[in-house]
């Protein structure tokens, strides 16, 4: 009789997803962090054929080039900058994510910061903690209107439509930029107008956010040129990846007042926050949750699961939609 299959699982995640990949193999979840030191996780590679990882665990190819026995990795999550793609192509190593089933909440929690900075709800907030309501007051806490704004998204994908679909009910103008204009039928259907030169987006919308995947190009996008250029009451907001803002150039320019606010999910060094955002005014700073809804995390465990097994099972790859290698 073959061994029973060896599947790692980073860190704790639903117990379905578990319950699921323990009708295939022999199961080890890993506790929150363990992983985190890099002889470890190599050890535990060398001796699994599947891994269920987290955005957190960096599979270089140095690693990957000692992972032997390794088959499939399934990220749990959309992105994927964390894992050499191209080295695992080279070793045969099969790489699934999760996308669809965390737009919504990605594209929910890109609206929730827009709001919340455009009205201000950090300083007005404090205010009122602090005891300084003392009543209604017609000059106090105006804010920008979502519906008279500019609207720029940058990367139209699956959570950049979902979040321009959300701004449209809003009725602001709606502006994208991406690597390439998509089909005019789909800027219709949440009427954005494609702005080739993302100079030009950057320096007449009110309201930015970031839907682009990290990649070589998208690394400090927003550059402290690009950041220059956008107005003194614009609001950034990053669901997407830390690395594509220049944190720092970002800090500086929010102490000056040379933009209006920056609401962040992820971060360029993450789980380190630059200092200087840490204490810049009229900034949200949210620890990485834009997929964490009960609803997304439970079909995320599927999704990477049914990946592992599918490929373990050796289904055609056609079969596989969410297989990037
Ligand atoms: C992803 O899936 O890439 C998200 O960043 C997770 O929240």
């Amino acid at each position: 009789m073959s061994s029973p299959f060896k599947i790692a699982v980073s860190e704790p995640i639903d117990d379905d997803a578990i319950k699921l990949l323990q009708k295939k193999g022999e199961v080890t979840v890993f506790k929150r962090g363990e992983l985190k030191n890099r002889n470890k996780l190599i050890r535990v590679l060398k001796q699994s054929d599947a891994f269920l990882s987290m955005l957190s665990d960096k599979l270089d190819g140095e690693i990957l080039s000692q992972a032997k026995n390794l088959i499939v990795i399934a990220n749990y999550a959309v992105g994927y900058n964390n894992i050499d793609t191209e080295a695992a192509k080279k070793l045969g190593i099969h790489v699934a994510n999760t996308p669809d089933v965390l737009t919504n909440a990605t594209a929910d929690l890109a609206v929730g910061l827009m709001i919340a900075l455009a009205r201000r709800f950090p300083a007005a907030e404090k205010y009122l903690r602090e005891g300084k309501f003392n009543g209604w007051d017609p000059l106090g806490f105006r804010g920008i209107e979502i519906s008279e704004s500019s609207v720029g998204i940058i990367g139209m994908g699956r959570i950049g439509f979902a979040f321009a679909n959300r701004v449209r009910e809003f009725g602001a103008k709606i502006f994208y930029h991406n690597r390439k204009r998509v089909a005019s039928e789909t800027e219709e259907m949440v009427s954005a107008a494609y702005v080739p030169e993302l100079e030009v987006m950057l320096s007449e919308c009110d309201i930015i956010s970031l839907h682009c995947p990290l990649t070589e190009s998208t690394r400090h996008l927003i550059n402290r040129d690009n950041i220059q250029r956008l107005k003194p009451h614009a609001i950034l907001i990053n669901t997407a990846r830390g690395p594509v803002v220049d944190e720092e150039a970002l800090a500086e320019a929010l102490h000056k007042g040379n933009v209006g606010g920056a609401g962040f999910d992820v971060y360029e060094k993450e789980p380190e926050i630059h200092p200087k955002l840490l204490s810049a005014p009229n900034c949200i700073l949210l620890p990485h949750i834009g997929s964490a809804t009960w609803h997304a995390r439970k079909k995320m465990g599927f999704l990477a699961a049914e990946a592992i097994i599918n490929i373990l099972d050796q289904k055609p790859r056609e079969e596989i939609p969410n297989l990037i290698v």
